[in-house]
């Protein structure tokens, strides 16, 4: 079996699945981290690696950027693969002063520009949101470790160069901690699937104070503890 961008049977596939948004970071966390991996599908180079981390079967597999590429491979997952829980593992850039370069963002909802939020339902904006099962294992996991971890609203743009940066205070006024491009897509397309998602995010840069580059090592250090509050969300 295979649907137009996913080519292996439906057992190829875990029920858990870790999105990152880059095809090469799904890559090294299936090598790094899981145990017994397999490349089970490889079309257009989105690789989805199988294997065990600490013994659940798990799939890591990106989501390419923006909504309309995570949702393809979303749909796909929960409609034709038996995927039950998809954990986006990604960046942000900072929008509250409450959060900081380096710190990790469990996003509760996303508010949007993307048509995804009003196309389901004629006449309403739906609120796209994390499923509360994952998001507690998740914020639970990274503040019993000790770590700095937000949990609120972000904003999914369909622009990373936006011409529209007037609406960012904005939204820092209602309480948005960040803005990525993909949270808003999973959370409809598992609420449209009756299945679960979540987005933990890792700050990359800040629209307030520009881009603070970050040592190899802090890149390193913040990707771990954003993928240890994954995994614990997609196992709660
Ligand atoms: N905008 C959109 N997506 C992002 C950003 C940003 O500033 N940083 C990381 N992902």
């Amino acid at each position: 079996m295979a649907t137009p961008h996913i080519a292996c049977e439906p057992g190829d596939i875990a029920p858990l699945v870790l999105m990152p948004g880059d095809p090469k970071r799904a890559e090294r966390i299936a090598k790094e981290c899981f145990s017994d991996v397999k490349l089970v599908s490889d079309v257009r180079g989105i690789g989805a690696w199988t294997g065990t981390f600490d013994g659940v079967p798990m799939t890591a597999m990106a989501s390419g950027m923006g909504v309309p590429s995570l949702s393809i491979y979303a749909t796909e997952l929960y409609s034709q693969y038996g995927v039950e829980r998809i954990c986006r593992v990604g960046t942000c850039g900072g929008i509250s002063s409450n959060v900081k370069v380096k710190d990790v963002i469990i996003a509760v909802s996303a508010h949007t520009n993307s048509s995804v939020a009003t196309i389901d339902v004629p006449g309403l904006t739906i609120a796209p949101a994390a499923s509360f099962d994952m998001l507690r294992g998740a914020v639970d996991q990274a503040r019993g470790a000790g770590k700095t971890v937000h949990v609120g609203s972000v904003y999914t743009s369909d622009f990373f160069y936006s011409s529209r940066m007037d609406i960012v205070p904005a939204l820092d006024r209602i309480g948005t901690l960040g803005v990525e491009m993909e949270a808003a897509g999973l959370y409809a397309c598992a609420a449209a699937h009756g299945k679960e998602a979540l987005a933990v995010l890792t700050v990359s840069d800040h629209l307030k104070d520009g881009s603070a580059d970050l040592t190899a090592e802090e890149r390193e250090t913040m990707f771990a503890d954003s993928l240890q509050a994954a995994v614990a969300g997609l196992t709660a």
